[in-house]
């Protein structure tokens, strides 16, 4: 197992490209299995989660070929609809496959997620859609097991708008038979990505992007070549890299026009975000203002960004208060972060950060991906050096992230552990 060594307390400069979205390929790979015809997708960043989604796809039979951020996928024949324990496990995206195998085969068995380190996160909501979309579907040793004898067309309404659940539906509804109104549906870009992705291969979804999604079924979707968007999560991630260290930095390759809950909270605390154009942006700081969060759906601010926001707090001049309301276990970066001199205080859902003048270097432990993002920033600003243990963590989400703070000018190296 891998860790990083980071000395702090260096200044960042310098330019860093964002990479593909990482929660918009794996949905958008997956749509692959809706066509028997070649998908050739660009800007697919190299991770360990898309290394388990292109696994995934080559276990059902799908045929992958990657050229750099260039991952061709033909999925003609599929010789197995079955998405098996040891993949899902490593990765819950994995429930993705689940609508387009239904849609293209009319059954499919895929491992149950279990919970993971954020929280229970169920995948109830899925499956409720598909029964009203006419499947019959039973849970059995562990698995999934889903079968139609075609997806109706129908009405759904989520109780809680769900990214991956949204995303499933809209993949089943391309070939259903009729017309599929979700509501309540979740508003994420990366939804409207894939949305526009289908699209471009004659699938019929207007709305993407508003609580209202309209699917009108389809006989057969074609193959396409689509780019995918960039990440706007690693984007936040660099911009609080740098206002952390009190540097400035530029972003090139940024989704500007999906950041705007992002970009509020990090001026509000005292960051600069000067937009070049619609992909340049640069960003930084060189003081930290106290400010309230609340974890919210799109386009309100992502939890995903509220780790690495609560590193950058630590140090603002005052107290902040932070509150999670999408997972209910999503702040074990804490601890840890008060093993380098933060003092953060937790009760339920709510985490009170009293500012202090220097976080310490430590040896800490990442617990999940964004928690993981969150030490790294930590270290950047803290002195001395911190020992950052289990970063396969980090692997999954964050392209070269080592290569890309080095560049900026971070002392940041990984060492087996
Ligand atoms: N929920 C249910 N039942 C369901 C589905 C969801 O109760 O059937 C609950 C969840 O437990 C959670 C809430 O609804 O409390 C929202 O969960 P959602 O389904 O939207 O999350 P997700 O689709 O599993 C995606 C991202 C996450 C991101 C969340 C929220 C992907 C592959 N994953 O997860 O990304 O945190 O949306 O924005 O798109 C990450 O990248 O680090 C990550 C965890």
């Amino acid at each position: 197992m891998d860790k990083f060594i980071i000395e702090g307390s260096k200044k960042l400069s310098g330019a860093v490209k964002i990479s593909g979205s990482k929660n918009a390929s794996l949905p958008i790979m997956s749509a692959a299995l809706l066509t028997k015809e070649d998908v050739i997708l660009k800007n697919i960043p190299d991770l360990k989660d898309i290394n388990t989604m292109i696994n995934l796809l080559k276990h059902l039979g799908c045929k992958i070929k990657k050229e750099n951020d260039v991952v061709t996928i033909n999925c003609s024949s599929i010789n197995s609809p079955e998405a098996p324990y040891e993949l899902v496990k490593t990765m819950r995206a994995s429930i993705l496959v689940l609508g387009p195998l239904l849609a293209r085969l009319n059954s499919a068995k895929v491992s149950m997620p279990g919970g993971c380190a954020i929280g229970v996160r169920p995948v109830n909501l899925h499956l409720k859609a598909f029964e009203s979309m006419d499947a019959s579907i039973s849970i059995d040793e562990g698995y999934i097991v889903a079968k139609t004898n075609k997806f109706k067309g129908s009405d759904i309404y989520f109780d809680i708008p769900t990214v991956t659940g949204t995303e499933n539906v809209i993949m089943a509804a391309t070939l259903a038979s009729g017309k599929t109104v979700i509501k309540n549906a979740a508003k994420e870009p990366e939804i409207v990505d894939l949305a526009n992705m289908l699209n471009k291969m004659g699938a019929k979804i207007e709305g993407s992007g508003t609580s209202t999604i309209t699917v009108e079924g389809v006989d057969r979707l074609s193959g396409v070549e689509y780019t995918v968007m960039n990440d706007r999560i690693e984007a936040g991630t660099f911009m609080c890299a740098a206002l952390i260290t009190s540097s400035f930095i530029k972003m090139v390759n940024t989704p500007v026009y999906a950041m705007d809950a992002i970009f509020d909270k990090f001026k509000e605390m005292g960051g600069v975000v000067d937009v070049e154009d619609d992909s340049a942006v640069i960003v930084g700081g060189e003081t930290i203002k106290p400010v309230n969060i609340k974890t919210s759906v799109y386009p309100g601010f992502p939890t995903d960004m509220q780790a690495q926001f609560i590193s950058v707090l630590t140090l603002a001049d005052g107290v902040s208060i932070v509150k999670e309301t999408i997972f209910e276990n999503r702040f074990q970066h804490v601890a840890e972060l008060n093993r380098m001199n933060a003092d953060i205080v937790v009760s339920n859902n709510q985490a009170v950060i009293n500012g202090v003048k220097q976080l310490k270097g430590a040896r800490v432990m990442a617990t999940d991906l964004r928690a993981s993002a969150s030490l790294v920033i930590a270290a950047l600003a803290a002195a001395g050096s911190t020992e950052i243990l289990r970063i396969y963590h980090l692997d999954r989400g964050y392209e070269k992230l080592e290569q890309k703070l080095s560049s900026l000018g971070a002392n940041i190296r990984r060492e087996k552990a």
